[in-house]
């Protein structure tokens, strides 16, 4: 851990932001303690932020006096220091990260979803049915990547439940979401003899996204008419012989208007977000979704779609996707890992940067 205590600053979409790190007292753990009996003290060694912090983060930046601050960070990994005496599958030693099953925690009274929105604490008490035990072959740039990206791109692939030979389509391909989804299909082309198709507004990284294994990669003008050159969009419909069996959209309100004419009968659309989660905090115009519940209802009964909502996903989702890393079939893509005083280059990194390929890290490791 860094020895001082610091505060720099940088702005994130015209927003001023504080940041740095605060030393605090640390805490206690008491493993005998019987409302602890399942919980676990982890030391964090690295963490990253996702699409989500960011709002938290402006939150932070626009409602609280300057003083005040709010530990930040969605994904984590971390070394078990103690643990309570009903733990038996977690060890002091064990490296962690976070298990966001969803829709339920599997535990009665536990909360589902991501186990805290404050990853960069360094030292946490969790329950451990919200962490999962990672292989020592996984390392910890990699640990502090993978859990939200591997478990919602698991998640959503299982509910496209893809046959061979089918045509699939994924969004923003640069987004961490849909880098974790295309290597993650990787499999179903090798196996299934699928065919992946992938959007982006990254003109520059086509090459990159490309050598993923993405069949056709077309860059789309997000802000103009037409969005995709037509001669290109002709093309595509003719090679996919009318369009896509399956669509993976990680910003549905970007992107639902022109997916709809893409789909074949019987398709299945799945989305895990939407673009517009901080436009009400910096004042910026949402998209325009484009398109009527009228309209996209009336779509999906003539043609039989499957119109599809995720959120992160099951633990044998997470559990299937650290496997297959462990197995070498799902590379993580880390753009790059930020230490010491570089706190604010890390939150420069992750939202400034129109070149940033995959997630950034903040390792507490010197
Ligand atoms: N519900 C869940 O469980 C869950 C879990 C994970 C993620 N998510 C959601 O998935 C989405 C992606 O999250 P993430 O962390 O992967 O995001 P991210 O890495 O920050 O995504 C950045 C990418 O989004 C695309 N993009 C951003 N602004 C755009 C615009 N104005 N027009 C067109 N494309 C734009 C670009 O892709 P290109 O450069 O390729 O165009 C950009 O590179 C978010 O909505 C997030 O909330 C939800």
């Amino acid at each position: 851990m860094s020895a001082d205590s610091f505060v720099d600053h940088l702005e994130i979409e015209g927003i001023k932001v504080n940041c740095g790190i605060i030393h605090t007292k640390d805490i206690t753990f008491a493993s005998k303690d019987p409302a602890l009996s399942n919980h676990v003290l982890f030391q964090v060694k690295a963490f990253s932020c996702n699409y989500r912090d960011k709002r938290l983060i402006l939150n932070t930046a626009t409602s609280s006096s300057a003083n005040r601050f709010n530990a930040i960070g969605s994904e984590f990994v971390g070394v078990i220091l103690s643990v309570g005496s009903n733990v038996t599958d977690l060890k002091p030693g064990d490296r962690v990260i976070g298990n966001n099953c969803y829709p339920d925690s599997g535990v009665l009274g536990l909360p589902p979803g991501v186990p805290t929105n404050h990853a960069s604490k360094e030292f946490r008490i969790l329950h451990q049915a919200k962490l999962m035990k990672i292989p020592s072959i996984m390392p910890d740039h990699v640990a502090a990547s993978f859990s939200i990206g591997g478990q919602t791109s698991y998640s959503m692939i299982r509910k496209l439940q893809i046959q061979p030979e089918q045509n699939i389509l994924v969004t923003a391909a640069k987004s961490n979401t849909s880098l974790f989804v295309l290597h993650a299909l990787q499999k179903y082309r090798h196996k299934m003899g699928i065919r992946v198709y992938a959007l982006t507004s990254s003109g520059k990284l086509v090459d990159k996204i490309q050598s993923i294994g993405v069949d056709r990669v077309v860059q789309i003008r997000p802000n103009s008419e037409p969005w995709i050159d037509p001669e290109t969009a002709k093309s595509i419909l003719e090679e996919t012989k009318g369009g896509f069996h399956g669509i993976i959209d990680p910003f549905f309100d970007l992107h639902i208007a022109k997916m709809l004419p893409v789909m074949k009968p019987e398709a299945k659309y799945i989305t895990c977000g939407l673009y517009d989660q901080f436009t009400d905090l910096t004042g910026t115009q949402s998209p325009n979704i484009g398109l009527s519940p009228q309209h996209l209802l009336y779509t999906a009964m003539i043609y039989n779609l499957s119109i599809i909502g995720n959120c992160i996903g099951l633990t044998s989702d997470l559990a299937q996707a650290v496997e297959d890393y462990a197995q070498g079939n799902l590379p993580v893509v880390v753009d790059s890992v930020y230490k010491g005083r570089d706190v604010a280059p890390f939150f420069d990194r992750m939202y400034n940067s129109p070149d940033r390929f995959g997630k950034v890290v903040y390792s507490y490791e010197n």
